[in-house]
């Protein structure tokens, strides 16, 4: 592999990921940002992120001099061999994707780049944007290449580096496979094709997820209708090698900054060309009712009546091991519960900022203090750890509503709580999976 001068324009966790760890394949990289206390921060090693990993790559990669934050990508660019766009393409107007960061960066840039340099395409973008940014640029010296991510918050740094694919896309014949060599030393398969292609892996992947969740979620409903316990049923789902064990956990619904908005962009663009993808449709529209049955199940539990009910969150960002409340369900279900009048209390290890209407606490114990019911949106292991006893003593009524099957249901029990799961039998009606 030859190590190349790459540019990688906006520093949030895709940015910042993609520049560190193709620092640490031995590329030569100047990330670029237009938030100048950001640069300055981030070129002092700073990293505000929640990401295991990513502060020590960036740490190695300023030391060893490949790695640098800079504002202003037009001069950044003079004499790169690609530039990566790594800014955020936010839901739009109607649930199409917002790309006027990536609009801007490619006008600013289009004049400074070096004649058959690369631009890369890694922010989620509508299938068509690598064509249009090649109309937009006017240049035919440079080819631009579709090349989505798939990283996970939390674990960013492991999936860059551990891929279990890289998909890159081109019409510009060779442009797509020398992208994919940068990558050549993770030894992962890779998958080279024209652009529109690579573009439809993102949405169909990760609307793929997302139905996969409203699935698993309508099966734990079922089995809360049946008496079933959907730990059995997953279990039993998930030794088929072609279903996969993973992405089989019920929760209060998918959020995050990248599922929701890419499930709406695919729906959207998929109407635009008169089809219209019905089965996406009902993914989004079951994540909604996900939401809704655990807020009746709130309700059910404080008597049926949330006015002014007293309700104990534990996790707000949209899962475990982020900050992130982009979209998240936890923050969605608090919001429901404010409106109907609920006085709300919530703590997240990663959060401590203020949301509007709910008090963020700095312990489990003080959200669980006078609570009606404690309820349990994230999945952070230390919720598992907590003494029950104590929060018992803390708590003025006694169910524990656990959203994402966290917790140990005989531990929750013998506090004198009550335990009640997404598609499991009531805690005294549990019947213990064997699993041979
Ligand atoms: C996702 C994709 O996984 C990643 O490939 C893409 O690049 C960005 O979007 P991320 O948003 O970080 O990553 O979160 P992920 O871990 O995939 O979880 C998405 C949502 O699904 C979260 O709200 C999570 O709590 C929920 N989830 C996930 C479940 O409810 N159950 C599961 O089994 C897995």
């Amino acid at each position: 592999m030859n190590a190349a001068r790459i540019v990688v324009v906006g520093t949030g966790y895709v940015g910042l990921t993609t520049g560190a760890c193709l620092a640490s394949l031995g590329h030569t990289v100047t990330c670029v940002d237009v938030d100048t206390v950001k640069v300055a921060r981030l070129s002092a090693g700073r990293v505000d992120i929640l990401e295991p990993g990513l502060a020590e790559l960036v740490a190695r990669g300023l030391t060893g001099g490949t790695l640098s934050f800079v504002v202003g990508a037009a001069e950044a660019v003079r004499d790169a061999d690609a530039v990566f766009l790594c800014v955020p393409t936010p839901m739009g107007a109607g649930g199409a994707a917002d790309l006027r960061a990536v609009e801007d960066v490619v006008t600013e840039i289009a004049d400074h780049l070096p004649p058959d340099c690369a631009v890369v395409t890694k922010s989620t973008v509508p299938v068509g944007t690598t064509r249009r940014i090649s109309a937009l640029l006017g240049r035919s010296d440079i080819a631009v290449v579709s090349n989505p991510e798939f990283l996970r918050e939390g674990t960013a740094v492991d999936d860059f580096l551990g891929p279990d694919r890289i998909v890159v896309g081109s019409d510009t014949p060779g442009a797509a496979q020398w992208i994919a060599d940068l990558y050549a030393s993770l030894g992962a398969p890779s998958v080279v094709t024209d652009a529109a292609s690579a573009e439809l892996v993102k949405y169909a992947a990760n609307c793929f997820l997302a139905m996969k969740l409203s699935y698993v979620n309508s099966i734990a409903e079922l089995c809360e209708r049946f008496g079933a316990d959907i730990e059995s049923v997953t279990e039993g789902m998930g030794h088929d090698r072609r279903i996969g064990r993973s992405f089989l956990k019920p929760g209060p619904g998918w959020g995050g900054s990248c599922l929701p908005k890419d499930t709406s962009a695919l729906l959207r663009m998929s109407e635009s060309t008169g089809f219209g993808f019905e089965l996406l449709d009902a993914a989004i529209a079951e994540n909604l009712a996900q939401r809704e049955r655990i807020i009746a199940k709130i309700a059910r539990a404080v008597g049926g009546n949330l006015a002014d009910a007293r309700i104990g969150l534990l996790g707000l960002a949209f899962k475990a091991g982020t900050n992130d409340l982009r979209d998240s369900p936890a923050l969605g279900v608090a919001s429901v519960l404010c409106a109907h009048g609920a006085e709300v209390t919530a703590y997240d290890p990663a959060v401590a900022e203020e949301q509007p209407g709910i008090l963020v606490v700095d312990s489990a114990y003080r959200a669980a203090k006078g609570a009606d019911a404690v309820v349990v949106l994230t999945e952070w292991p230390e919720f598992r750890r907590l003494d029950w006893h104590y929060m018992a003593e803390s708590m003025h009524g006694d169910t524990v509503l656990d959203t994402r099957n966290l917790l140990d249901p005989d531990t929750v029990l013998d506090a004198g709580l009550s335990w009640q799961g997404i598609g499991r039998p009531r805690a005294v009606e549990r019947v213990t999976p064997i699993v041979s």
